[in-house]
């Protein structure tokens, strides 16, 4: 080989070599300059909430904040069939241990809210969190992991603990779930996202929506006016000129704001939180919904 060529190759992969440096450097440009409105935040303490918070992060394109306890959790600490730290937490109402890091939820609309079960619920932390960042306003879709119980416990007591929060469902893993069921999870989620205005005495709302049939052939019939009727201090309802499709649970929980059909054609909105032994179907919340008080009142569903 010539010694021109030989330095004609050492130039060129000196200009390709450059060039492939700059790819990397816009990338990492890209990440830090994320312009998106929801985020993962999450406790793990050994791992597999992790796991999953990670994948939920990169299929939904989320930012990630981990939630570092101040004081981490050791073995000894989790070892639930002894009087262990986590236990005693779990067992103390005014337990909130301190998080470590300062985290700035402003920017984001969507949280996908993450922790393991502990003793059938979530890990204290979550409290300290809830009461240290002010999350009204926005999406909180829970997810968790555990050894086998499921999230709707946990999903009650954060909305007892914080009835103004828009917490939705959301839904528990295990550690081996695999990469579809996460995206499934994220795409319920991305349809739920559909929502229609309610004026109530003369103030405006809006109701978020499931993301079902029901809801479905609801908004096919707004704009509409209803004259709503006071039931036990803590409901208004009208029956419905149409009868809707139904897909009834026993949802033992009703929650201030929850707006549900009992039967096929009783359209309910709940201005007080109770249990309840009654099967209705979900078709939305409005959040920060008044004490609606004892009187029929008019109510406008606006698409
Ligand atoms: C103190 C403690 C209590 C737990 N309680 C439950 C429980 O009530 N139900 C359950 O299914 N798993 C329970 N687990 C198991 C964890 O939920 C499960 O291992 C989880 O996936 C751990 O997540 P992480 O690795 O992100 O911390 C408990 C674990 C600990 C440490």
């Amino acid at each position: 080989m010539s010694k021109k060529l030989l330095i004609l190759i050492i130039i060129s992969l000196t200009i390709l070599a450059g060039c492939g440096n700059k790819k990397e450097e816009i990338k990492k440009e890209d990440n830090m300059q994320t312009n998106n409105n929801s985020a993962v935040i999450y406790f793990s303490a050994t791992g597999t909430t992790k796991n999953v918070a990670e994948k939920i992060a990169a299929k939904s394109n989320s930012d990630i904040i981990e939630i570092i306890p101040k004081e981490k959790y050791t073995s000894k600490d989790l070892d639930y069939n002894s009087d262990c730290r986590a236990n005693k937490e779990q067992n103390d109402s005014k337990s909130r241990p301190e998080i470590e890091s300062t985290i700035d939820i402003t920017k984001y609309d969507t949280i996908y809210l993450g922790y393991p079960i502990w003793w059938g619920t979530n890990p204290k932390i979550i409290l300290t969190l809830l009461d240290t960042y002010d999350f009204t306003g926005k999406t909180i879709i829970p997810f968790c992991t555990s050894g086998s119980t499921g999230i709707a416990g946990s999903v009650n007591d954060l909305r007892n603990y914080n009835p103004k929060l828009n917490i939705k469902d959301g839904r528990r893993f295990s550690a081996n779930d695999s990469d579809e069921v996460i995206q499934e999870f994220i795409n319920t989620y991305k349809k739920n996202e559909i929502s229609v205005k309610v004026n109530i005495n003369e103030e405006e709302y809006t109701v978020s929506l499931e993301n079902n049939e029901t809801t479905q052939s609801f908004i096919n019939i707004l704009p509409k006016e209803f004259n709503m009727s006071e039931l036990n201090g803590n409901e208004k309802y009208v029956y419905l000129d149409n009868e809707l499709p139904t897909n009834p649970s026993n949802i033992k929980k009703i929650n201030a704001g929850d707006v549900m059909l009992y039967g096929n054609n009783c359209l309910v909105i709940f201005y007080k939180s109770f249990d309840t032994s009654y099967s209705y179907t979900k078709i939305g919340h409005i959040d920060n919904l008044p004490d609606l008080g004892s009187d029929n009142i008019m109510v406008k569903f606006i698409k």
